[in-house]
């Protein structure tokens, strides 16, 4: 049986080991390797301990019979021509590679949407890597659209990342539609 609920500081090593077990797996090839190959569990642990304890930020984690099995990570959006009033960002979203494609992405987006409208954003954006076919194409079967806008990440290695941008309206009922224009 799942369960979704509030993540507490202790959760930030589970949190941290999904990510960087995620990263090393899904962006070998993707992104410089030195650049996985230095990613730290001890570091990305401190790194959680902040964002859970940040009062702006909803972290969640889901649960499949008590154990960690994903977690998303949600809040204003940062980016500078969105109105942060108005626009949440999903910041993470993880779900542990032996449960994959069971319905706990989509569970753990939807209780991010859930979580951005109660406190009154309107819509949603993500950033995520142009060749991240597979995150992409998740993002896309959620109702999102990319918009157009891309930046390019030097804080990745020596070669630039490039990412792109996905938003959509937040429904809590329904699938979220897809907003058409941002330039
Ligand atoms: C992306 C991710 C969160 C999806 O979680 P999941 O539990 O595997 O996805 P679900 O089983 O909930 O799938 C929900 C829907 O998305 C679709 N979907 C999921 N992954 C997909 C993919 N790679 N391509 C196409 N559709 C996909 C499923 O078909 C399903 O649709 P359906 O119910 O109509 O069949 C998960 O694969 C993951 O953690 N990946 C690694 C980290 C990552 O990429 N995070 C996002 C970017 S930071």
């Amino acid at each position: 049986m799942t369960h979704i609920r509030a993540a507490q500081k202790s959760d930030a090593s589970y949190i941290a080991q999904a990510q960087v077990s995620t990263w090393k797996t899904l962006y070998a090839g993707l992104i410089d390797q030195s650049y996985l190959d230095s990613l730290s569990v001890e570091e990305r642990t401190s790194a959680w301990e902040e964002i859970i304890s940040h009062e702006k930020n909803i972290t969640k984690i889901l649960e499949d019979n008590g154990e960690p099995v994903g977690v998303m990570s949600c809040g204003a959006c940062r980016d500078d021509d969105l109105d942060p009033s108005t626009t949440g960002e999903l910041k993470a979203l993880y779900v542990d590679t032996s449960n994959q494609c069971t319905g706990h992405g989509r569970t753990l987006f939807l209780e991010a949407r859930k979580a951005l409208t109660e406190v009154g954003f309107k819509e949603m954006a993500l950033w995520v890597l142009d060749t991240d076919v597979s995150a992409r194409s998740f993002y896309e079967a959620m109702g999102l659209k990319c918009d157009g806008a891309a930046q390019f990440d030097d804080s990745y290695g020596v070669n630039l990342v490039t990412e792109v941008r996905y938003i959509g309206e937040i429904q809590v009922h329904g699938t979220p539609r897809a907003v058409t224009t941002h330039t």
